[in-house]
């Protein structure tokens, strides 16, 4: 979709457009080969990871250093050129891309770990430094990144921030707005703001830093960050279970909380048809398949449990004394346990690859929820209703838009994700779902958007999280920071 299909959406006439003395001016700054302007080589720039949104920018940037950026932030808020900060362009709210020409500036060139101090556990590196990097490195010291997601191998820590990535160990880490101990950013008129502190506690007047924490670009661009990492556990185990109701995965999160406490690390749930995707996809058997037949069980809803620790023995023994009890009972039907490192991999694509799953049929419509747990996954089955209703959603016959509505997520964490896995990107289909799906959330006093962002997607739509007050708050803030509104236009606020 570009800009074109909302027609909304108008570009700024205050924004300047790119000239030939812009173009001389970055490269003077940057050197001519990190100021792309071929259309092939932009074309990964200006479309998002789900193919759902293209923008039109002629020029991407890469600058190499925090002075660089700096240099190219106080000249584009001079001009008046608008500017979206790009990291690992993961985005799943299209918050990464432009929506008309706006320069593109990348981190991907600011990739180094500054220093990791192994007794206090902090880690200090650039904002592009790739989230799968920092893992290898703090492995390499006994330690792991507080944060794991989907989409390790590409999005930048920076951008992790930028948009106050939940993922995969929040239940046991924390969000990053405790992990974070300090940011360095650039400001919209060039101006540096370093607190690369190492100080797990200071209270010397307003936390600034949490202003950047979900900032998506719109306040500045986040050079470096201090993080808290914790100590590395020396025993992972997973196991991976099929249940035969929702109730019954809240009741296993609720045993699953008591019984394995300290050392629970992920309780992620997964609806059959998620599997039936995940499975069509990665082509591997089920693991909960039997020997003769490798299809996706007949379990409405499958769970994915993590344990992490420091004692393999008595790890083991947790785990093994909590399957028993909840399989006794029957809360859970079915479940297998990894034996090994691949093992523990595998059982983690059932879950990892639903993102990847979920686009193969050309797209997808994604709806990212905090809903309070006992009601959380009825949102996928009124979805499912309605999309039917309106003659919109056959798995079966390819002339319908709508392939599915999937729901999966982080049940520890109350986030549901509700894919509506798509042949095209229809409006009448967008139509069906927005603003319904909001409403749905608003009428449980749910957030419209549990981790991956407001951006593009979500502007027309924050009414339905924040109040009147918050939005006024926001706008003030953004305001004051950025004067002239350059920062990633069109999006957020
Ligand atoms: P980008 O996509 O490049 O940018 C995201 C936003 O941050 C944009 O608004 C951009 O302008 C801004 N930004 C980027 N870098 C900077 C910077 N240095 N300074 C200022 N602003 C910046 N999210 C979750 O929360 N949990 C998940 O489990 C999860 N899993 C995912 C799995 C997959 C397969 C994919 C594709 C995405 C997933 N995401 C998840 C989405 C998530 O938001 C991103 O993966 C990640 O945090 C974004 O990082 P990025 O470097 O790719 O940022
Ligand atoms: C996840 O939990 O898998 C992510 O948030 C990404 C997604 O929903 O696609
Ligand atoms: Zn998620």
């Amino acid at each position: 979709l570009t800009a074109e299909n909302y027609p909304d959406v108008k570009r700024d006439p205050r924004f300047a457009h790119l000239t030939d003395t812009d173009l001389a001016f970055f490269r003077s700054v940057v050197g001519d080969k990190q100021v792309i302007t071929d259309s092939n080589d932009l074309a990964a720039y200006n479309e998002d990871w789900m193919r759902k949104y293209r923008g039109q920018s002629k020029v991407v940037l890469k600058p190499k250093s925090t002075s660089e950026i700096s240099t190219l932030l106080k000249y584009c808020n001079e001009h008046l050129l608008a500017v979206v900060p790009q990291g690992g362009n993961t985005s799943l709210v299209g918050g990464s891309v432009p929506v008309f020409d706006e320069v593109v500036i990348s981190v991907a060139n600011l990739n180094r770990v500054r220093s990791f101090d192994e007794t206090s556990g902090i880690l200090k590196a650039d904002s592009g430094v790739i989230l799968e990097n920092a893992e290898s490195f703090l492995a390499e010291h006994g330690a792991v990144f507080p944060l794991d997601l989907g989409a390790k191998g590409s999005c930048f820590i920076g951008g992790n921030i930028a948009t106050n990535a939940g993922g995969l160990r929040l239940l046991r880490y924390g969000s990053l707005h405790g992990s974070v101990l300090g940011l360095e950013a650039v400001l919209p008129d060039g101006t540096i703001y370093d607190s690369m502190h190492s100080l797990r506690k200071d209270n010397t007047g307003y936390d600034l830093k949490q202003l950047f924490i979900g900032s998506e670009g719109t306040l500045g661009i986040i050079t470096g960050i201090s993080i808290l990492c914790p100590a590395r556990p020396r025993s992972v185990n997973v196991a991976f279970l099929g249940l035969e109701s929702y109730d019954k995965v809240r009741e296993t999160f609720r045993r699953a909380r008591a019984d394995l406490c300290e050392i629970l690390s992920a309780f992620e749930f997964m609806d059959r048809k998620s599997q039936v995707f995940a499975s069509r996809f990665t082509g591997l058997p089920h693991p909960l398949a039997g020997e003769d037949n490798t299809d996706v069980p007949d379990y409405p809803f499958y769970v994915l449990i993590e344990v992490s620790g420091s004692n393999k023995e008595h790890d083991d023994a947790k785990l093994e004394s909590f399957l028993e009890s909840v399989m006794e009972d029957e809360t859970v039907a079915d479940g297998t346990v990894s034996q090994d490192e691949t093992q523990l991999k595998t059982l983690w694509r059932w879950r990892e690859s639903i993102s990847e799953a979920s686009t193969m049929f050309g797209g997808v419509f994604k709806y990212d929820v905090s809903l309070p747990l006992p009601k959380m996954y009825s949102l996928v089955d009124s979805v499912a209703e309605r999309l039917k209703e309106k003659g919109l959603l056959s798995f079966e016959d390819s002339s319908k838009p709508v392939a599915d509505a999937i729901g999966y997520g982080h049940i520890g964490d109350g986030n549901l994700h509700l894919n509506v896995c798509v042949r095209e990107y229809a409006k009448e289909v967008e139509e069906a779902l927005e603003p319904f799906v909001y409403e749905q959330v608003q009428a449980n006093r749910g957030s419209i958007s549990a981790e991956h962002g407001v951006g593009f997607q979500k502007k027309h739509y924050i009414q339905y999280s924040k109040s009147p007050v918050e939005i006024q708050m926001i706008k003030d803030l953004k305001k004051h920071y950025d004067p002239k509104g350059i920062m990633n236009p069109y999006k957020y606020i």
